[in-house]
């Protein structure tokens, strides 16, 4: 029953679920969270994400494992547990006839906490809110509506933050603006677990990643030790003269002639001594094969996503 900071904020050990329907969503899931830090679990649909999240916060229970958070069983320590976590559930699900205000207002009254306007507002300011707080929800656009989900999910301080899905749908300009909000957030010391299919969103703002597929989770590692372990980098030449096929005198170089023949592609890992391209542009020359330009590029974590669950 400890809650020092070494010990994780969140653990997940053996957890498994088979739902009524004998599909078995979770099949042995051992995971730990560190506090303050940004966790993206990644996974494609069905994977188990919500399942887990769902467990977690008390609303699905599971079938076998055991899960604490903060050191405190979620099972015997319910109401302890599910106060000190925020849930910003996939599916928006608000009274849309309530204001903004009273929505966090109520839902911090749910936990039984005692009211603070003070907090409520500078939670309402933090996510742009402020202006809207007599507005009912079905007044807002669909990413305030996103935005209030998270202030309920905050309206009672917790320390733990669930969010399930949170820019699904939302555009570029405001997906930005979320990953700020949760930046502030962990800058107070919120830890938080986000769901999403954004592979560019877990880069660029995880601290660790952890792939979950089939009910399983595949691997958990920092982001950017993910990125440099498994990561490469490329460099594609357009070609003067289009090719059919690579020239023999090329066979045993790490080359790809991209579908038009107009483009050939050079593949070296991020951390090979010496890259090999000084080699390669100086045989191509003695070759007569000439280009009229050179594009470097890094694999992203969405091509080291896909191979990896390809694998599984
Ligand atoms: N209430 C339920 N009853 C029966 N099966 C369910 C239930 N909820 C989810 N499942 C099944 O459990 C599996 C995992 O679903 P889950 O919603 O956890 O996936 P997910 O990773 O969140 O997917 P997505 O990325 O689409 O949100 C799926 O096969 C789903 O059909
Ligand atoms: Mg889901």
């Amino acid at each position: 029953m400890s809650t020092e900071p070494t010990t994780p904020i969140l653990s997940v050990a053996g957890v498994e679920k088979r739902y009524a329907s004998g599909l078995t969503a979770l099949a042995g899931v051992d995971l730990e969270v560190r506090r303050g830090e940004i966790f993206a679990l990644l996974g494609p649909n069905g994977a188990g994400k919500t399942t887990l999240i769902s467990i977690i916060c008390g609303t699905v229970t599971m079938t076998a494992g055991t899960i604490r958070v903060d050191g405190h069983d979620i099972v015997k320590d319910y109401r302890r547990t599910r106060s000190a976590i925020g849930l910003v559930p996939q599916e928006i699900a608000v009274d849309i006839f309530a204001t903004v205000w009273n929505t966090v207002r109520f839902s911090r009254g749910l936990f039984g906490c005692a009211p603070n306007p003070a907090y409520i507002e500078s939670l309402l300011r933090d996510l742009s809110l402020w202006d809207k707080r007599d507005s009912k929800i079905t007044e807002l656009s669909g990413g305030m509506k996103r935005r209030v989900m998270i202030a309920k999910a905050l309206s009672h301080e917790p320390t733990l933050l669930f969010l399930d899905e949170p820019t699904a749908g939302v555009d570029v300009n405001l997906r930005r603006d979320m990953w700020a909000v949760v930046r502030r957030l962990r800058e107070r010391g919120v830890t938080i677990v986000l769901t999403t299919h954004y592979l560019e969103e877990a880069e660029e703002m995880a601290d660790r990643v952890g792939v979950i597929d089939k009910g399983r989770i595949l691997l958990v590692e920092d982001t950017a030790d993910l990125m440099d372990k498994m990561g490469k980098r490329r460099v594609t030449l357009a070609l003067q003269t289009p090719m059919t096929a690579i020239p023999p005198e090329l066979a045993g170089w790490p080359l790809e002639l991209l579908s038009d023949g107009q483009r050939l592609r050079y593949s070296f890992d991020t951390h090979a001594e010496g890259t090999g391209i000084a080699a390669l542009l100086k045989r191509l020359g003695e070759l007569g094969i000439d280009f009229t330009d050179l594009d470097t590029e890094r694999s992203s974590l969405e091509d080291i996503f896909i191979s990896l669950v390809e694998r599984a």
